[in-house]
């Protein structure tokens, strides 16, 4: 099974990824990470990439298609992937059609996370993130046992730098003008498209998911 999981920032694409990840034993491929992993290293696709989140916009399409072809042709894909974050153009999801063909996976479904825009950016102002696994809380819904702390392994916990209020308007902004319209190329195609209601409690997100998918 490959799936994308779609939706504006702060929408839980990350949140529910990894518990469906965890359920079905799918690998998640989030785009995001991978650059912020490439940033902490000082690679040169991380210092290409570092200012370009920072300002909230889109890193150019042949870095991160080059990216997730690396994951896609490796082990770590052969049990099923969740795309998080990826595609985030018209560019991105041809290049994910062509690499799907080529490898013989057809594409499961599209699963969009629906959040409004108030929502998200009370999300992405409460979110912390652990430096070390990049696993996700929130000050409010989702806090951490001991605060400034990761609960799975105990690193600190810190804020985006691309969670900033200007940024964080720039990238939903970003997500309206080049994310959105992505999803006519799925229904023109003939992929499933499902809209969920991302703005509900974690588990009940997380229950509806995974009736989807059983
Ligand atoms: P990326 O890391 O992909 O960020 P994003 O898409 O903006 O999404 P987020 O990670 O902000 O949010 P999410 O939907 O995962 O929400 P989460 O679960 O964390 O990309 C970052 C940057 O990298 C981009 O801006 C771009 O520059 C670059 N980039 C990445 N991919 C690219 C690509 N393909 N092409 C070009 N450039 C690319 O949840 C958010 C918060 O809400 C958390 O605190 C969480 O605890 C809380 N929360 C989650 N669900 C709920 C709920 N149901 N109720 C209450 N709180 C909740």
């Amino acid at each position: 099974m490959d799936l994308i999981l779609f939706g504006p920032p702060g929408a839980g694409k990350g949140t529910q990824g990894a518990l469906l990840a965890q359920r079905f034993g799918l690998h998640r491929l989030s785009t995001g990470d991978l650059l912020r992993e490439a940033v902490r290293e000082g690679s040169e696709l991380g210092r290409r990439a570092q200012g370009i989140m920072a300002a909230g916009e889109l890193v150019p399409d042949d870095l991160i298609l080059a990216m997730v072809r690396e994951v896609m042709v490796s082990d770590t894909a052969a049990q099923g992937v969740i795309f998080d974050g990826f595609p985030r153009t018209d560019a991105q999801a041809s290049g994910l059609d062509t690499l799907l063909q080529d490898l013989e996976r057809p594409l499961t479904a599209v699963i969009v996370l629906r959040v409004e825009d108030d929502v998200i950016v009370d999300r992405l102002s409460g979110r912390r993130a652990c430096t070390n696994c990049g696993a996700v809380y929130h000050v409010d819904t989702d806090p951490p046992k001991k605060d400034g702390t990761c609960d799975r392994c105990g690193a600190a916990l810190v804020q985006r730098p691309d969670d900033a209020p200007d940024t964080i308007r720039r990238r939903l902004a970003v997500y309206r003008e080049q994310t959105e319209p992505v999803l006519a190329h799925y229904r023109a195609t003939g992929t499933q498209v499902h809209e969920v209601d991302g703005d509900r409690q974690i588990d009940d997100v997380q229950a509806d998911l995974v009736e989807l998918l059983s």
